[in-house]
């Protein structure tokens, strides 16, 4: 066992040093595999996942570009998905208790990172909540072949670009490590090389999912979901097969996830203020100010229609390395 898994680090090695490198933004490089741009630890965890992972038709998985609202997704999914086992309204709910990365692990991280045969599947419960990073087509086989759910959130890539700028530079700083100027970091973001980059090609990817395979993935935006939350949250039930019943509505049901799961709720829980749940990562980074528009406040007004053209599908997927 030991001999194969040598084997596996040689051919990490070699298969590295064959593809396209820049400059990382935490982790010193990255590495442009299978289309995205990502850490070695990332490419290795994408490797295992594609090989190992055996989707089930009830499992559901949230999918995202860092920044766009996963922590967000993830609390909000696992209160909907599990709502009959957690009350909502109960002050024993975990996500009181636990980060919702916790609860609902990332396949490239927890699951197939580091340690990959640490996990124990065995221990989660149906409908199983997985969340990944990992491009559309890059997910493993056995969830392109399943009957199983994918949802997909996205925001403005402006205000992702934001929030990865300040979040980079927090667990830089916390590493006592150089930080990045915004203008080199948004430099990098609009040449796509940014974690799990090109910004567009990962939306174009589920975007199209999405309509190919309505039942199957849903694409939703975060400023749709902070501006309308109820709504979005009656069409993720449904989406999962699981619609909010009139007597629930009308018991507040929806209007308990939409608390238990808010913004200022959530920042202020003594798991977020104190804890780290992924990757050593302090909780109260996923935690920065939740609103949707933020990016103007980083650009002048004469500089916002020069960037904006700086963000263009055409420009970003003509950067692709050939
Ligand atoms: P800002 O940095 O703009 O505040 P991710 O979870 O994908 O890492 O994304 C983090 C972004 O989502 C941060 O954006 C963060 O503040 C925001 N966020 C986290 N929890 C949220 C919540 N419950 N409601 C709304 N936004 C949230």
């Amino acid at each position: 066992e030991e001999k194969l898994g040598l084997e596996d680090d040689f051919h990490h090695e070699e298969l590295l040093q064959s593809l396209p490198k820049c400059k990382g933004w935490v982790k010193p490089h990255f590495y442009f595999f299978q289309n995205f741009w990502s850490s070695q630890n990332i490419v290795k965890a994408t490797i295992s996942f594609q090989k190992n992972f055996q989707a089930k038709d009830t499992d559901i998985f949230l999918t995202s570009l860092p920044k766009t609202g996963t922590t967000w997704l993830k609390a909000l999914i696992f209160a909907i998905a599990k709502r009959n086992r957690f009350n909502p309204s109960q002050n024993d709910h975990p996500l009181l208790n636990y980060n919702s990365h916790t609860l609902v692990p990332f396949f490239e991280f927890d699951i197939y990172g580091d340690n990959p045969n640490d996990f124990d599947f065995s221990t989660l419960l149906e409908p199983r909540i997985f969340g990944t990073h990992i491009p559309f087509p890059s997910l493993s086989h056995s969830i392109h072949n399943s009957n199983c759910k994918i949802i997909y959130i996205s925001r403005n890539p402006f205000d992702a670009f934001i929030s990865l700028w300040h979040f980079s530079n927090n667990i830089l700083s916390s590493r006592s490590l150089p930080t990045l100027t915004l203008e080199e970091a948004f430099e990098r973001y609009c040449e796509g090389m940014h974690p799990y980059g090109p910004f567009w090609s990962h939306q174009l990817g589920y975007w199209k999912a999405s309509k190919d395979t309505p039942n199957k993935a849903l694409f939703l935006k975060y400023e749709e979901l902070k501006a309308n939350t109820k709504f979005e949250l009656k069409k993720m039930a449904q989406f999962l097969d699981c619609p909010f019943s009139e007597e629930e509505e009308s018991g507040g049901v929806i209007d308990s996830i939409i608390e238990l799961c808010s913004f200022k709720k959530m920042k202020e829980l003594e798991i977020n203020k104190n804890g780290k749940a992924l990757e050593n990562v302090e909780n109260k980074h996923y935690f920065r100010k939740g609103e949707t528009g933020d990016w103007v406040n980083y650009f002048s007004p004469d500089h916002c229609e020069e960037e904006e053209e700086k963000l263009r599908l055409e420009d970003l997927l003509q950067s692709l390395p050939k």
